[in-house]
Formats: structure tokens, sequence, C-alpha cells
């Protein structure tokens, strides 16, 4: 069976593992910092701030911009619950625009029609690996005084006019295992702002400056030192599981037919955190159905768009219709792309999608 996803761990990960279990420091310590620095640098940023998870990378975040009750964030409707949750969380509530079908991103051009005085922040997602049109938000963000969070959890190490993703506004990130780059759980906020440095410290750590004095409602989001110790194996990792990436990529889009490949801008540097393809005329289940008899393992990302997620029309009473974004939850499919696949995974993936397609 070819899966979706594989983690990719080596005696480098096990032997980091081992020596912090050694060292008797369990909880976040030692590694994390060195884990916090190491990706600080990689995504060019002043800090990096390790949390345990993408979920709680994201609240923390939005926390520390005091993003909260009375205020909107707008975002897209087409990625991971998790991305318009973290806004839930505060108290906020997420403004949803539609998606550029080209790139599946946030459409910039749609931004300023949504905001409103209660607007506080954008939060683009850069979803399967490939940066959101970051001039175009930036634009926008100056002109209204808006913060930029972006939600890079898909996309480590991408860039936008040679720019890390993660290092326009506050950048977030996950260690979910199958991401370019895991820690096993763990998430990561990125900012040059010395002030939100701070503030994300103290909340993901029960709103504690001093040992036992709670200036602020926080919370344990912190990470391991175990985690981190994957983590930073996995950084070190990251440029070439990216590049295997790529070229498994360009592999399936140069030898695909009958679907419509992902699209890259000339802006981006695309990790392909998911290689994920259009399949019109209805066919995409059963294209799905059909791979899987073959032994290959492929996913929807995203079957339903946050809008018409039940929590969102019943609960939170959303009823709007975002036709790209629901045109697209019908259509794509991801096909295998990480770093564990063969030559010859590559080649029954390109010739089964292509026999499937021949015949209908
Ligand atoms: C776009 C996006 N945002 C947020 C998250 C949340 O990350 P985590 O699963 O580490 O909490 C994920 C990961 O699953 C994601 O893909």
């Amino acid at each position: 069976m070819i899966n979706i996803a594989k983690p990719m761990i080596g005696i480098e990960e096990k032997q980091a593992v081992l020596e912090v279990l050694d060292s008797g420091i369990l909880a976040q310590g030692p590694r994390t910092k060195l884990f916090e620095e190491a990706f600080a640098k990689m995504t060019g940023v002043s800090y990096a701030i390790a949390t345990s998870s993408g979920t709680t990378a994201l609240h923390v975040a939005m926390l520390a911009h005091r993003i909260g009750p009375g205020d909107e964030v707008i975002t897209t409707p087409f990625t991971f619950i998790a991305s318009a949750n973290s806004v839930v969380y505060t108290g906020a509530r997420p403004v949803f625009i539609d998606i550029d079908p080209a790139t599946f991103n946030l459409n910039p051009a749609q931004i300023e029609a949504a905001i409103t005085p209660r607007t506080k922040a954008i939060l683009p997602v850069h979803l399967y690996g490939l940066s959101s049109n970051m001039d175009a938000i930036e634009q926008i963000a100056n002109q209204y005084h808006l913060i930029i969070l972006e939600d890079a959890c898909q996309s480590h190490a991408a860039t936008y006019k040679g720019k890390k993703v993660g290092s326009f506004g506050t950048g977030t990130f996950s260690f979910y295992p199958t991401k370019n780059m895991t820690s096993g759980e763990g998430g990561m906020i990125t900012t040059n702002d010395p002030e939100i440095n701070d503030s994300c410290r103290v909340i993901r750590n029960h709103g504690m400056r001093r040992r036992y004095y709670h200036d602020e409602l926080g919370y344990n989001f912190r990470i391991t030192d175990l985690h981190s110790a994957i983590g930073l194996a996995q950084l070190n990792k990251l440029e070439g599981f990216n590049k295997k990436r790529r070229e498994d990529a360009a592999y399936l889009s140069a030898n695909l037919k009958g679907v419509a490949p992902p699209f890259i801008p000339r802006d981006c540097e695309h990790v392909f955190h998911q290689y994920t393809v259009r399949v019109a005329g209805g066919q995409r289940d059963a294209l799905r159905a059909y791979l899987l008899e073959k032994g290959i393992g492929t996913e929807i990302y995203y079957p339903v768009p946050i809008h018409q997620q039940a929590y969102y029309t019943q609960k939170l009473g959303y009823h709007q219709s975002l036709p790209e974004a629901e045109r697209a939850a019908g259509e794509v499919l991801s096909l295998p792309v990480h770093p564990g696949l063969s030559h010859d995974d590559l080649e029954l993936i390109a010739s089964m999608v292509n026999e499937f397609t021949r015949t209908r």
C-alpha cells in the first residue's frame, strides 16, 4: 500500500529522544530552546516560540495579539478546522471570504469588501505548501492597520518572493506527523516583534512571568523536550525532504493526464505538503476508490468548507455561499507526494491515474 503520508523517522530522531530521556529533563527545557532558535533562523525571524501543537500555536498567537470578543478575523473557509477554531476559542468571529480557484488560497480581491470597524486581523492559510499572495495581503493590512497572522501549518520553508512564510506577520506552524517535518505533536509561533514574543511565552505557560505569580490568564500549551528533540532532528532534514517532495510533484505534473495539476505562481516556492489535483465531471470519488483498489492511498483535503461545517451552521449561525471553496471541496484529491516514495511508486501512481482517466 502506498500511503498518503509517511513520517520519515531515522536514527537521528531515535538517538535524540534517548539523549533527552537520559538527561532527566523531559518537559520544556534546553532542547526546546535549541529547537526555537534553529526554527527562527530557518524562517528568517527574530523569535520562535514552541507550543504543544499547531492549534495551540494559533490560539496563543491570537491571544498575544489581544484578539477577543467583538473582533473579526478575515480568513479562508477552505482549510483544516483549526485555522478558524482558533479564532472562535478567543470569542472573536472568523469572517470567511472565497478562495482563488487557481491556488486554493484566500482570494485577496475579496478582503476589502469584508472589512468592518470590527476587523482586527487577516489570517491567510498557506494551504498544501503554497504561500498566499502576500503582496496583496500586506498592502491591504497596511492600509487598514490590520494584523497579519499566517497559518503556515502546512508550509514549512515555503517562500514568497524569496521570503519564508511565517515571516510576513506572526506565523504559526504544526509538527503533526503528516507534516513536512514532525515532532510527534508540536507547534511553533514565529515573530519579529519582541512584545509578541514575550506575550506568547507567558500565555503558553499559565500567564506566569515569575514562578507562581500569574499576571494574566494562561494555559499549559508547552511542548516537551522529547518532542523538541525530534523536531530539531527533523528540521535538519527539512531542506532535503522538501527537495524530494518538489521532485515527486514535478514527476507527477509531467506525467499525469486527465486531471488538473497544482498551479505554482511565479513568485512562490511550493513545498508540496500535499499534491492536490482537481478531478472534474463528478469523477473524483470514483478515482479515489479506483486508486485505493490499486493500493494507492489518497485523501480529500477538505470535503466540507468550514462555513458549511455543522458546528458553524448550527451553533454559530453561518449561512453564506462561497462558490469556489464549495466547488474545490467537491473536486480536490491529494495524491501521495511524501519523501518516502520510490520511483516505482510514482510511476504506479501516474499510470493508475492515467488508466482511470483514459477510460472515463
Ligand atoms: C492549515 C492547518 N492549520 C492548523 C493545523 C493544526 O495543527 P495541529 O494538528 O498541530 O494542531 C493544521 C494541522 O493539522 C493545519 O493543516
